[in-house]
């Protein structure tokens, strides 16, 4: 707790002695829709390597702060960093160079549906790689079997699969290019808690594998205590509170006790490698 490591949002610059490196930093940021202010002075830092779980209310901003990290979501005031660059000062080159080290799913995981699995991990190769095609689609099977999935689902249609493969096409999709910075809306969302645990230990693996660094909106709990290192928590438009689960269980915030003390949160605290529950206790009740 007393970690200095572990501001709440504060400026982190990684620039000296152990500090973590930034990988994300986002200062004062404002966005909005016409008269409707969604951030209002928003400050958060991503670390190198981690898992960074963002939560919040419905409606708080976790989406459009997403886009507005990769720039889809234009900013009234304040600065985004993104592997040490800035994104509104970057030339044409540039910032295709940078778009090209991140992978993205969206809220809604969208495939294009008239293309096949492969061909849907193929986009990104097309947009950023000039590979002859034969290559193309030897990467496509490797991140065909990177995501779990089997080999059989490269040539099927998007409608041809479960909610859960689906999933995992766009997180193939979203891996295309192997990138440093991974962005996950949701990515759970829909799945039943068999194929979301599934999902959630992929992320896991991948993270270790790859070197990822994670930024993941969800609002599942167990999501939260099996993967994240640490969770920010979005609301009135601001970066209320970073941490870890154990650091936010005590932060006194109506939407956070709720969120965390409530039965859900109480339930999926037995599932946490990163905290130390009485397993047996949880066990029982989860059963
Ligand atoms: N394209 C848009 N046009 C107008 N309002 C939007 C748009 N996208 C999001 N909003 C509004 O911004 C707010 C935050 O949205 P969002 O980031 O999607 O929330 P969430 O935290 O649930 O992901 C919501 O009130 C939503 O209605
Ligand atoms: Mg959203």
């Amino acid at each position: 707790m007393a970690d200095a490591a572990v501001p709440d949002s504060g400026p982190d610059d990684g620039a000296d002695g152990d500090a973590p490196e930034i990988v994300i930093k986002v200062r004062g940021l404002d966005t909005g829709f016409d008269e409707q202010q969604i951030h209002k002075g928003l400050d958060l830092d991503v670390r190198r390597g981690e898992i960074l779980g963002v939560v919040g209310g419905s409606g708080t901003g976790k989406s459009v702060l997403m886009r507005a990290i990769i720039g889809l979501q234009p900013k009234r005031a304040g600065s985004i960093e993104v592997l040490g660059q800035d994104v509104d000062n970057l030339d044409a080159a540039a910032a295709k160079d940078l778009r090209r080290r991140w992978g993205v799913l969206f809220q809604d995981g969208a495939l294009f549906s008239s293309l096949t699995v492969a061909e849907n991990i193929e986009v990104p190769m097309r947009e950023f790689l000039d590979l002859p095609d034969a290559l193309m689609d030897e990467l496509a099977g490797f991140k065909v079997a990177m995501v779990g999935l089997p080999v059989e689902a490269g040539p099927k249609f998007p409608s041809e699969l479960s909610g859960g493969m689906r999933k995992r096409a766009g997180l193939g999709r979203a891996l295309s290019l192997d990138p440093q910075l991974l962005f996950l809306d949701e990515p759970t969302a829909g799945l039943d808690p068999i194929s979301a645990a599934a999902f959630d230990e992929l992320i896991a693996v991948l993270k270790q594998t790859m070197g990822l660094t994670v930024f993941l909106i969800t609002h599942d709990l167990d999501t939260l205590h099996a993967i994240c290192d640490r969770v920010a928590v979005l609301a009135d438009g601001k970066v209320l509170k970073v941490g870890t689960i154990a650091e936010l269980r005590g932060f006194d915030h109506p939407w956070v006790r709720e969120y965390f003390g409530g039965p859900r949160g109480r339930a999926a605290e037995g599932t946490s490698p990163k905290t130390t529950p009485e397993p047996a206790r949880k066990t029982a009740e989860a059963v």
